[in-house]
């Protein structure tokens, strides 16, 4: 496939941005796309000019690293993938292709598609963890009975791999889909009860302090997710909140 690409090219946080063409020849249907992107790095290497930066990691789909908006999608066209998960096949020869980083106030471009979400950090270091004592013999993991159901229900948020793919996505650059799925893995489980209110509401004012937007239920972050983190978890984060009001 030979495709124009026409990227966003950003110096550096302070830098005006703009986007600026490219060609690729030669693109395998079989490539990842950032395989594809590895290829323009190379070529633009090879001619003396500055590769394109962008994030990456695992390349699995695991590690939430490739934040690049594709085409208007957070994550590109295909569905339930990560951008190092979208294949040259989702495109046609004679393609253009238009790609941004995640735009948001609380995920500032560092450079080209590198941006830092460090906010989802610190959104995570302010509550998304349970206290253990781990010295001496540490308890089975098995010792407390917990409904199939709700081991599920956990398990499901805690795939969740903090892509900001949700924030990307949603007009208010909202973060509750994230900061939902964070609270839920914990507020599903017996192990996450002793810290619950003091989880939610830390997190919740993190997330505020940060500057990401409010919900307005349009839904958007659910479709783009590549994890499939259901709306639910929005509705157990706002009673989550609602029951550390209370007590
Ligand atoms: S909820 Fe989905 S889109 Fe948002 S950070 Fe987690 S995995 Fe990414
Ligand atoms: S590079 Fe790790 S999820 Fe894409």
């Amino acid at each position: 496939m030979n495709l124009t690409l026409k990227i966003w090219r950003q110096k550096d946080s302070s830098a005006k941005g703009q986007m600026v063409d490219y060609k690729v020849t030669d693109i395998s249907e079989h490539m990842s796309f950032l395989e594809m992107m590895d290829v323009l790095n190379e070529q633009l290497v090879g001619s003396g000019d500055d590769p394109v930066a962008f994030d990456h990691d695992c390349r699995e789909g695991i590690c939430g690293m490739c934040s690049m908006y594709i085409n208007g999608e957070a994550h590109g066209p295909d569905r339930g993938v990560t951008t190092c998960q979208l294949h040259m096949r989702m495109f046609k020869d004679g393609d253009t292709i238009t790609i941004e980083p995640f735009r948001a106030a609380a995920f500032p471009v560092i450079k080209d598609l590198v941006v830092d979400r460090t906010s989802f950090e610190r959104i995570q270091q302010a509550g998304g963890y349970i206290s253990v004592n781990t010295s001496g013999n540490t308890q089975d993991a098995n010792a407390i009975p917990i409904s199939k159901h709700d081991a599920d229900e956990a398990m499901d948020a805690a795939t969740c791999i903090g892509c900001g793919a949700c924030v990307a996505t949603c007009k208010n650059s909202s973060a509750m889909l994230f900061v939902g799925a964070k609270v839920s893995q914990y507020a599903l489980l017996p192990q996450g009860q002793v810290e619950a209110a003091d989880r939610v509401q830390n997190m919740v004012a993190q997330m505020d302090l940060e500057g990401f937007g409010n919900c307005t239920n349009t839904g958007a972050c659910e479709i783009e997710c590549p994890k499939g983190i259901s709306l639910d978890n929005i509705a157990r984060l706002n009673r989550e909140l609602m029951k550390a009001a209370v007590k």
